[in-house]
């Protein structure tokens, strides 16, 4: 069955612009609605750049020049109205998610709508729409063209039918679903935080030194990467504001240690700063 026909993007920021060259990608035609004629610019610009990279790379299996006659980018939800997939991809808050999914059911009533929430309820998200079945999490990962995983969130009032057409929409796509119940966290954060946090309890009790308990999960686990320098990469910042929630959502059991505070006090976020439990040049 492959991917929709035409699919809508709501927000073309890093990962707005990531799910759109996906499905483009895969020969969706594909529509992102921006707040701004800047914000729109800018989201071509990123969509157009990320088609190159993969065309450079061989992993387009078609010319940019000719995928991107099926790309368009505009600032109205109203121009989505003929789409049968609408994705928002828009910052991370509730009321933000549910303003901009409610103006595209209202346009598109028989479109299925999906978040990309990297954390918040589907649930509650859902609660906000006229028809609350119509939504389903697409939880997808950065970078989108590179990653092979989706998780499909299922909330309260997702039907098993519109998780099954998900599942082979992310087939269509290339990639491999997981489905995953709607709870704090869905599968990837819980256990990738929960990972993380006990490295660095270790590294805070000098079980071993950041380097080793990661070749521990490398070499010991097969991990492709150990949960500190993927820490790092992530940013300890964006850790710390997960463990918080996941804590308030789940228990102290994600209690963020006090060794993760301590470097985000002194600067040290990791990859993007040049520091968090390794150097980065
Ligand atoms: N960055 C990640 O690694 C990652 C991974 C998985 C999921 N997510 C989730 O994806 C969502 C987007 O994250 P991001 O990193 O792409 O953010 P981003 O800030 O890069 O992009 C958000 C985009 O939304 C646009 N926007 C804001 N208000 C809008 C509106 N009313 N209408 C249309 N567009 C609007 C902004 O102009 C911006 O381009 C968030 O929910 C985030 O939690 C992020």
């Amino acid at each position: 069955m492959g991917v929709p026909h035409r699919v809508g993007v709501i927000g073309g920021g890093r990962m707005g612009a990531g799910i759109a060259h996906a499905f483009l990608s895969s020969g969706a035609h594909v529509t992102i609605s921006e707040a701004t004629d800047h914000a729109a610019r800018a989201a071509r610009e990123r969509v157009s750049a990320s088609l190159r990279r993969a065309q450079e790379r061989g992993t387009l299996r078609d010319s940019v020049d000719h995928v991107t006659t099926r790309f368009r980018t505009v600032t109205t939800i109203e121009a989505l109205s003929q789409c049968e997939l609408i994705v928002e991809a828009v910052p991370e808050t509730v009321a933000l998610k549910q303003e901009v999914l409610a103006a595209a059911e209202a346009v598109a009533p028989t479109g299925v709508l999906a978040t990309n929430t990297s954390s918040l309820s589907v649930s509650l998200i859902a609660s906000a729409l006229r028809r609350p079945h119509n939504l389903v999490g697409l939880h997808f990962f950065n970078p989108v063209p590179a990653s092979e995983l989706v998780e499909i969130v299922v909330g309260s009032t997702t039907p098993d039918s519109l998780v099954n057409l998900a599942v082979t929409w992310v087939a269509g796509l290339g990639k491999t679903s997981i489905v995953v119940k709607d709870l704090p966290g869905f599968a990837s954060s819980r256990l990738g935080v929960a990972l993380a946090l006990e490295a660095m309890r270790m590294v805070e009790q000098n079980v071993a030194s950041a380097a080793d308990i990661d070749t521990a999960m490398t070499l010991g686990y097969r991990h492709p990467m150990g949960p500190l320098r993927t820490t790092d990469i992530v940013g300890l910042d964006v850790r710390l504001a997960i463990a918080e929630h996941l804590t308030l959502e789940l228990g102290p059991r994600f209690a963020p240690p006090e060794i993760l505070r301590a470097k985000i006090a002194a600067g040290e976020l990791g990859r993007k700063t040049g520091k968090g439990f390794f150097e980065w040049k």
